[in-house]
């Protein structure tokens, strides 16, 4: 067996935290594949509403993730993903999936099956993977570990001015009690607050910190 030449950098956080923009400008700065696992939880949700299927109907949900088939791949700077074939683009930012998104995450066989893809991009590249259990959970092991977090007014004001409808607090109690992997501040990760932060001066922050963790960078 040799050892894995590929690592990992995990991102968690809160919804509108900051951490996307974070990782795929990280990502930038060091050579690395952003992989946003968001997108994920937000295909199978996507894909569930347009068959009509209840999220909170696990056996259905389950039923479903058994019959579709989810390509996770790259194009060489961040992560790309299919659903049958399709990939639904924009269509995984609307307000029926944020709104559903939770529930459907909250789904241990999903998390599951998710969870073995996240694994699967170290045996390709390596990443910057954000989420909320990317470093509790998916790579518990890596030292290199960010939780990035912002004021609930600031993460709301992003939202909006996005465009986007989405009710990031109640997102965020969904995601922090569930009972499979919630959102935690993982073993080992240094917290950065954005809220006073530019994009840039946080990217220079987070750059710090996994220097201190390690990364020889
Ligand atoms: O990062 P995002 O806001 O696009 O994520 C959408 C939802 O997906 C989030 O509310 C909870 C779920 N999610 C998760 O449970 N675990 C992850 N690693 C990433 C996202």
């Amino acid at each position: 067996m040799t050892a894995q030449p590929h690592f990992a950098i995990a991102i968690d956080g809160p919804a509108a935290s900051g951490k996307s923009t974070l990782a795929r400008k990280l990502a930038k700065r060091l050579g690395l594949v952003m992989v946003n696992s968001g997108a994920m939880y937000r295909a199978v949700t996507w894909k569930a509403l347009q068959e009509n299927i209840d999220p909170h109907d696990t056996p259905a949900v389950i039923s479903l993730l058994n019959r579709i088939t989810l390509n996770c791949g790259d194009n060489g700077h961040t992560s790309t993903i299919a659903i049958d074939g399709f990939d639904p683009g924009d269509a995984l930012r609307a307000q029926d999936v944020n709104a559903n998104v939770s529930a459907i995450s909250a789904i241990p066989a999903v998390r599951e099956k998710l969870v073995a893809l996240q694994r699967d991009y170290l045996n390709r590249t390596s990443i910057v993977m954000e989420g909320r259990d990317i470093g509790s959970v998916v790579f518990p092991d890596t030292p290199f570990k960010l939780y990035i977090d912002a004021a609930e007014h600031v993460r709301a004001a992003r939202r909006s001015d996005a465009g986007e409808v989405d009710s990031v607090a109640k997102r965020d109690a969904a995601d922090s009690n569930r009972t499979t992997a919630p959102l935690v501040v993982a073993d080992g990760a240094t917290v950065l607050d954005t809220s006073d932060h530019t994009i840039e001066s946080g990217v220079d922050a987070a750059i710090e910190i996994l220097r201190q963790q390690g990364l020889p960078i």
